[in-house]
């Protein structure tokens, strides 16, 4: 047990490549208990992203990459051909442990180009490109939540409140977080924001880990139960919504944790505009609208049980567990991602931004060479 430090002082997720493990921060035990685990086998891997002891869409696809690169390692053979079959088998399995947020497939589509382009490389080298696409995935991560963070402050003012649910912050990613990241870089520009976070039934991400790393770093934070945003919006103390997604589809339908989209229905009511924080790897073009967006089911015991000292359900009770739901576009004023805010229409605004990022990474090659 580690409590000496501040969480903020603490890697979400990172690699130590020399002990061949990733380590993450294990959230299913926060906020009571600060406790870094390593991971080591494709197992372990699997079920720490399925069991949410590393989550938050940009975390999984960072453990994503450095799960599969570690693998990847692990594979003894200097065959081509043997060594991404195993990839391909592992990178299926790993693929398996989460099916809606994107960043999982994403990350490890990524890692596999890295295997498919070095084809005619000795296996080694190909390991080291690996490690090299990995680590840049997870510096990658800190560069873009930086960025969501300078546009979203764009559009809030000092003072203003802010409602956030689930726990898009640092925990969900490497550093600054995408929802959080206008929050955090307001708080170091005296901003004085004062935010509420849903406490986010039934995992309690924004009980658990949203208002423990705001108020780990001095943000004026107040923990509401989920029932409570009509109550906050209805006295005027929210300015904005500001939440992370786990896939934005192509219409700009968003997929988030489960009650986002009711928030989003009350801000409606009260006129309060609702941003969502986007990396582009959250967003997938090839999703045509929410209905095609799968939404992951989890177990009864998360409502009946989980928390409670007893059953808080009659035994037997029938039990409906969606961890996401989909935000109708239309109740959505911006797409915060790194290359700028998307605003309707989005099946328009969206593919501005890719070609945004697609000049982008032209220029740098082009620097580069
Ligand atoms: O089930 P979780 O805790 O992984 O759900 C997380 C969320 O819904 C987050 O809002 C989303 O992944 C964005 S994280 C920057």
């Amino acid at each position: 047990m580690e409590q000496t430090k501040n969480i903020m002082q603490y890697d979400t997720v990172s690699l130590d490549d020399e002990n061949n493990a990733i380590v993450i921060i294990d959230q299913t035990k926060l906020p009571g208990r600060i406790e870094r685990i390593q991971l080591r086998t494709a197992q372990e891997i699997w079920e720490a992203i399925y069991r949410l002891q590393v989550r938050g869409a940009p975390a999984i696809g960072v453990t994503a990459a450095f799960g599969i690169y570690l693998l990847a390692k692990a594979v003894d053979t200097q065959q081509y051909e043997e060594f991404y079959q195993e990839f391909a088998r592992q990178k299926e399995y790993l693929d398996s442990s989460r099916p809606t947020a994107v960043n999982l497939s994403w990350a490890l589509k990524r890692m596999e180009r890295v295997v498919l382009q070095a084809k005619e490389r000795p296996v080694e080298e190909i390991k080291r490109r690996l490690k090299e696409e990995a680590v840049e995935i997870w510096q990658e991560d800190i560069r873009v939540c930086k960025a969501i963070g300078e546009y979203g402050l764009t559009l809030l003012k000092p003072g203003d409140g802010i409602l956030t649910h689930c726990n898009a912050g640092k925990l969900a990613a490497v550093q600054y977080g995408t929802a959080t990241a206008p929050i955090y870089l307001g708080q170091e520009r005296g901003y004085g924001f004062r935010v509420f976070a849903d406490e986010t039934r039934p995992l309690l991400q924004g009980a658990r880990l949203t208002s423990f790393e705001l108020l780990a770093s001095g943000v004026d934070v107040t923990l509401i139960c989920d029932n409570m945003s009509g109550a906050v919006m209805r006295n005027g103390w929210v300015n904005a919504v500001l939440v992370g997604c786990d896939r934005v589809a192509a219409n700009g339908d968003t997929a988030n944790k489960i009650g986002t989209s009711v928030v989003a229905a009350v801000a409606k009511q009260y006129g309060v505009p609702v941003y969502i924080a986007a990396p582009t790897a959250t967003i997938d073009l090839h999703t045509p609208t929410g209905d095609e967006i799968v939404i992951e089911q989890r177990k009864a015991e998360e409502v009946t049980e989980m928390w409670y000292q007893t059953s808080m359900a009659p035994q037997g009770v029938k039990v409906y567990n969606p961890a996401f739901d989909v935000t109708d576009h239309r109740l959505i004023a911006g797409i915060v991602t790194e290359y700028g805010i998307a605003r309707e229409p989005y099946t328009e605004s969206l593919r501005e931004i890719f070609q945004r990022k697609e000049k982008e990474e032209q220029r740098k090659e082009e620097h580069q060479s």
